[in-house]
């Protein structure tokens, strides 16, 4: 079976919503991974792309943070509607989503933001 050509990791780590730090799960990633599979099998996708599951990826004030490999990008603040745009622009069209982007100022100032309130 030939390797996958890049893989979607998606963080579905879990905290106590009262923990010092967000996290991806309790920002809908669960429902986030269960859409991208679906739209990758439903786009032709399968095979070519996977979609996983990780732990936390140590980027928890961007959540629900997902990152596609091997194209190393980032994306944050990320929602299961957020999904077709990603198959669609990133996957099928080689063009990353610049809203969703982890290094986006607008999402940059918003994960600075939450990180300041649980302070
Ligand atoms: S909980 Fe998802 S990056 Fe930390």
């Amino acid at each position: 079976m030939a390797v996958p050509e890049r893989q979607i990791l998606v963080c579905i780590n879990e905290r106590d919503p009262s923990a010092s730090r967000p996290s991806c799960r309790n920002e809908g990633s669960k429902k986030l991974k269960d859409e991208l599979k679906d739209l990758v099998k439903d786009a032709g996708l399968k095979g070519r792309v996977r979609v996983l599951e990780t732990s936390c990826m140590d980027q928890c004030e961007h959540a629900a943070v997902c990152v596609v490999y091997p194209d190393n990008v980032w994306y944050s603040f990320v929602k299961a509607k957020d999904a077709e745009e990603i198959v669609q622009e990133h996957l099928l069209n080689n063009r990353p989503v610049e809203h969703l982007l982890h290094d986006n100022p607008a999402n940059l100032a918003h994960a600075e933001r939450r990180a300041e309130k649980r302070n």
